[in-house]
């Protein structure tokens, strides 16, 4: 009797190391390559330094598990949330968050659709702009205030891998966080979402 996977732990092994390595070379080895031609055309612009604090909060409340950020080339879907995401869009995006539901609108091309204002409202209590949102409400981002202690290191491991920041960026960008509110980076970095692409062509 001839053994298979299911019978052989050397096999499966093999196989799974062969089936790993190929997708290894046809998603991430031809991204390697392409990186730099992918950089060129690119009108994205790196966060400032409160942007890149406004983004962690981003992440560490959960929005991207609601939101997308991520505009596919189909005709509706272009006419209700902007220009369509380019691969040139996320060179500095690390991770990236694109997202996979849609609880929520996109948010690719947020920024300047409202004011400040409209956000802090919204983030404290959506209800109040939106009566029959159902998004959580945030109060406390307004309460809670950075200390903007790891905000230099986050700026350097994203310069290492490769967001073009000067020493001058990274120096500055201790005082730039240090004793905002939570809500006030959340919405600079909901601010910058697009500016820099939105207006490319297609
Ligand atoms: C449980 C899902 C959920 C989560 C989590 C969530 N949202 Fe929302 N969000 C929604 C829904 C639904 C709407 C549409 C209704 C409204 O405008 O409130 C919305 C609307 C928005 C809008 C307005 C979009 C537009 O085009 O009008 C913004 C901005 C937004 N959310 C930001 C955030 C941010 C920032 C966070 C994290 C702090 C967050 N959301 C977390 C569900 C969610």
């Amino acid at each position: 009797m001839t053994a298979d996977f299911t019978k052989s732990v050397g096999i499966l092994i093999v196989s799974t190391v062969v089936v790993a390595s190929f997708s290894l070379l046809v998603w991430v080895v031809p991204n390697i390559v392409r990186g730099p031609e992918i950089a060129i055309g690119s009108a994205a612009l790196p966060l400032t330094a409160i942007e890149v604090a406004g983004r962690d909060i981003y992440i560490s409340e959960g929005c991207h598990v609601c939101h997308t950020q991520m505009v596919r080339p189909l005709d509706p879907e272009i006419a209700r949330n902007g220009r369509a995401n380019k691969e040139s869009d996320d060179i500095y995006e690390f991770p990236n968050l694109w997202g996979s539901k849609r609880t929520g609108p996109d948010l690719t091309n947020m920024g300047r659709k409202y004011s400040d204002q409209w956000h802090t409202i919204h983030l404290i209590n959506p209800r109040q702009v939106v009566p029959t949102s159902i998004m959580p409400s945030y109060p406390w981002l307004f309460e809670q205030k950075l200390s903007g202690d790891d905000i230099t290191g986050k700026m350097e491991t994203l310069r290492d891998l490769g967001v073009p920041y000067s020493a001058e960026d990274i120096a500055d960008a201790r005082l730039q966080v240090r004793g905002k509110t939570k809500g006030e980076a959340l919405i600079r970095y909901l601010q910058s979402l697009g500016v820099d692409t939105s207006e490319e062509a297609l």
